[in-house]
């Protein structure tokens, strides 16, 4: 029999990468306390409906377009950077739409993306060691003993921030920002002039011209509203268990648990372990839920995490994001897919070709090299394909800002450049044109798929 759980089960596991070293934890417990009586960020009825349309994913119906920052941080909070990472997925989205001819479900990885697991728990510099930083809502990033040391106000502030970044994206979302009729408008300033800039343009054009001929026949954003909107949804790795803890309630409708942090939430690499905290926290809320796969995972394994983590085989209750590396994807993912499937496993297999493609550039910049990127994503389709798995999404560290964090791309940044726009809180990001480029290439992957599907069904 399981053992019942609790929001709070996890505590009696060993809870990898949540920090202990509080100066005060009587501290951090009152401030969780604090959260417990603040109102959830989601409602339950709204991860419920993204479980839905998950399960269109998972049934090879839609596909999922997911991104954002690696890391959100404090500094960098500003409506523009929300709206233009936010309008950047509205692009791709189109993009993807208008070539895979079904749904794309839109994810920000926003609104919560606060707490980052590192490799050391320590940082040295200048012969100075000082505790790593864990990502703006356990502590700041300045390299001083001061800012280093968890802080629980901090999750308060990220709350707070979560809470006003997601009311924007509801606004954007419904109130006409989103509308196809702003399809020209949504394009970044420096992404205007580049190729993609161009392809994007005359795309935009095409769609302009249907929808001439749509409201023509009557259908327009009044007699039709999902041409004026788009469901937008968000997410980030529930690491900081205190903290999801505090926002996990009763649904009244259905008088199950929900993180309420977000509409969905996910594991990531370093936390996934079969008997450890974070497992036992997400087997018991009913969000719709990730986990990152890389490339130490054995079929085995990942057959047991599915049967902790979504015994009842609910479509879209479960999504998995490869993140192998461009070299070790086709070694390792092949057997994952085979073992989901001939075991009917109902779920969304969706690619992170950032996590697997990081090195460090010879002036120390921390970096992913776009070719490598496009490649794992290339590979995630093909094999996808030859062995029968919906290749169902991406998951994207990316930007709207003018970044120059990643190599290559159509303006084939190089070292030398990283250091122009070096943003990032953590890992390297895609810049708007970078991600664009990213989505047609997806784009005429799926394209090839509608095409071959039409052909099929001509025979
Ligand atoms: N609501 C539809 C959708 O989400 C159509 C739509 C409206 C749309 N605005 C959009 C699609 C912006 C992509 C991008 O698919
Ligand atoms: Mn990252």
């Amino acid at each position: 029999m399981t053992p019942t759980w609790t929001p709070d089960s996890w505590r009696a596991k060993e809870a990898r990468h949540v920090p202990t070293d509080y100066p005060d934890m009587a501290a951090l417990a009152a401030v969780e306390q604090t959260l417990r009586g603040m109102p959830p960020l989601v409602f339950a009825g709204e991860a419920r409906r993204l479980k839905s349309l998950l399960g269109d994913v998972a049934a090879g119906k839609a596909f999922l377009l997911q991104g954002g920052d690696c890391a959100e941080s404090f500094k960098e909070f500003a409506a523009d950077n929300i709206r233009d990472t936010f309008r950047l997925i509205l692009q791709m989205a189109v993009v993807l739409t208008f070539a895979g001819g079904k749904p794309v479900v839109k994810v920000g990885r926003m609104a919560g993306q606060f707490a980052k697991p590192r490799s050391s728990t320590v940082e040295t510099l200048n012969e100075v060691t000082l505790p790593s930083y864990r990502g703006d809502i356990i502590n700041g990033m300045e390299f001083t003993a001061e800012a280093r040391t968890p802080d629980p106000q901090r999750l308060i502030q990220a709350y707070s921030q979560s809470a006003s970044t997601l009311n924007l994206l509801r606004a954007f979302a419904g109130g006409g920002y989103a509308d196809l009729y702003n399809i020209h408008r949504w394009t970044l300033g420096f992404v205007n002039d580049s190729p993609q800039g161009a392809r994007y343009h005359e795309l935009s054009e095409k769609i302009s011209e249907a929808l001439t001929f749509m409201a023509a026949i009557g259908v327009t954003p009044e007699s039709q509203p999902d041409l004026h909107r788009v469901e937008f949804f968000t997410a980030h790795e529930a690491l900081l268990l205190g903290f999801e803890e505090a926002m996990t309630r009763v649904d009244s409708t259905s008088g199950e648990w929900y993180d309420t942090s977000a509409h969905m939430v996910w594991i990531g690499e370093r936390t996934r372990q079969l008997d450890g905290a974070h497992v036992e926290y997400f087997r018991g809320i009913r969000n719709p839920i990730g986990v990152k796969c890389g490339p130490t995972l054995e079929p085995d394994d990942l057959l047991r995490l599915i049967d902790v983590l979504n015994p009842s085989n609910e479509p879209g209750r479960l999504t998995l994001y490869g993140r192998f590396g461009h070299d070790k994807i086709a070694g390792r993912l092949p057997a994952l897919l085979d073992a989901t499937k001939k075991d009917g496993r109902k779920l969304v297999w969706a690619i992170d070709p950032m996590h697997g493609n990081t090195l460090t550039a010879n002036n120390g910049y921390k970096t992913r090299p776009f070719d490598r990127i496009l490649s794992e994503v290339k590979s995630f389709v093909e094999i996808c394909k030859a062995q029968g798995v919906h290749p169902g999404g991406v998951h994207l560290e990316m930007t709207g800002q003018n970044v120059t964090e990643c190599l290559g791309g159509a303006r084939a940044l190089t070292e030398g450049d990283l250091a122009d726009r070096y943003h990032t809180h953590c890992d390297p990001r895609l810049n708007g044109e970078q991600a664009l480029e990213l989505a047609f290439l997806v784009a005429e992957k799926l394209k090839e798929d509608r095409v071959a599907e039409a052909v099929r069904a001509a025979v």
